[in-house]
């Protein structure tokens, strides 16, 4: 039996142990929320390549960003502040788009403008990557997992949404994985993931034909 004063004291520990506990769970929920009117402001610096709507836009190598998941937009803008992504020398596209990340002044600008990227509407990219979509689809099964059968990305797995994504960069992102150019960083863990992935697309005729086929597919929002 533990003395009144060890009592005490376990009891301090035990309680400090679960307030630390309960801080852990709660901290993500109380992480500041983005504000769509600010972000909408800070967008106006996006503007000119990703366009007014944030649909992308090819003649200048960027991709829609509209719609897309709060989380991953978010894990993008920073891996590009810190250099996880767009600091690799062949990244020619990500080394464009890393100062821009890097105008964003702090977590919460990255909380706004991601809140007013995820309140736009997903756009609807047209199909230009030539490929035999049939093949396509029968390689797009390894991706079902975690992209989801409709490409519409699942959390949990870290994977985002790929369909309403313009095919062109789908392929360059594909091409980027398995060169090593995303996804070798020591601390990009996710790349790293699919890095693994791209590199099961072992030809050229591979990667377009999954992105021709994840072209085609219309959008569902997932089962979580
Ligand atoms: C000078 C042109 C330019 C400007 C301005 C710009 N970007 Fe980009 N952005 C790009 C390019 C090019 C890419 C594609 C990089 C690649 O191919 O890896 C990109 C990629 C991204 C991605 C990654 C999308 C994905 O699916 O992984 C996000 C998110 C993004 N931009 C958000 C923004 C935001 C927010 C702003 C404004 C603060 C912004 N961009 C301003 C050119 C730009
Ligand atoms: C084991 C889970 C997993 C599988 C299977 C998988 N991916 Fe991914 N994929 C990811 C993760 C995680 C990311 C996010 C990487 C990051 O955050 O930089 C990703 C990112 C991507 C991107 C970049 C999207 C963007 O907006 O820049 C593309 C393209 C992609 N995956 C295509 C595919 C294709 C095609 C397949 C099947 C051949 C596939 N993935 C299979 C986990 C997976």
């Amino acid at each position: 039996m533990p003395t009144g004063a060890h009592w005490r004291i376990m009891r301090t520990l035990i309680h400090s142990g679960l307030l630390l506990l309960i801080g852990l769970c709660v901290a993500p929920a109380t992480r500041a929320a983005g504000d769509v009117e600010k972000g909408k402001v800070l967008y106006n610096i996006c503007t000119a390549c990703h366009g007014p709507n944030a649909e992308g836009n090819p003649a200048l190598n960027a991709p829609a960003n509209a719609g897309q998941d709060p989380w991953y937009l978010t894990r993008q803008l920073k891996n590009f502040r810190v250099g996880i992504r767009g600091a690799h020398p062949d990244d020619t596209f990500g080394a464009q788009m890393r100062p821009m990340a890097m105008m964003l002044a702090n977590e919460q600008d990255i909380a706004d403008v991601v809140a007013y990227l995820t309140s736009m509407t997903m756009p609807e990219p047209p199909q230009t990557v030539e490929g035999d979509v049939e093949a396509g689809k029968k390689a797009y099964a390894t991706c079902i997992p975690c992209h989801g059968e409709f490409g519409e990305g699942a959390q949990a797995l870290d994977a985002p949404r790929l369909s309403n994504q313009h095919d062109w960069y789908l392929v360059r992102q594909l091409e980027n994985f398995k060169a090593g150019v995303r996804g070798t960083h020591q601390n990009d863990i996710y790349g790293a993931q699919m890095r693994i992935m791209a590199q099961m697309l072992q030809t050229d005729e591979q990667v377009r034909a999954v992105a021709a086929y994840i072209a085609t597919i219309d959008y569902r929002p997932g089962g979580e």
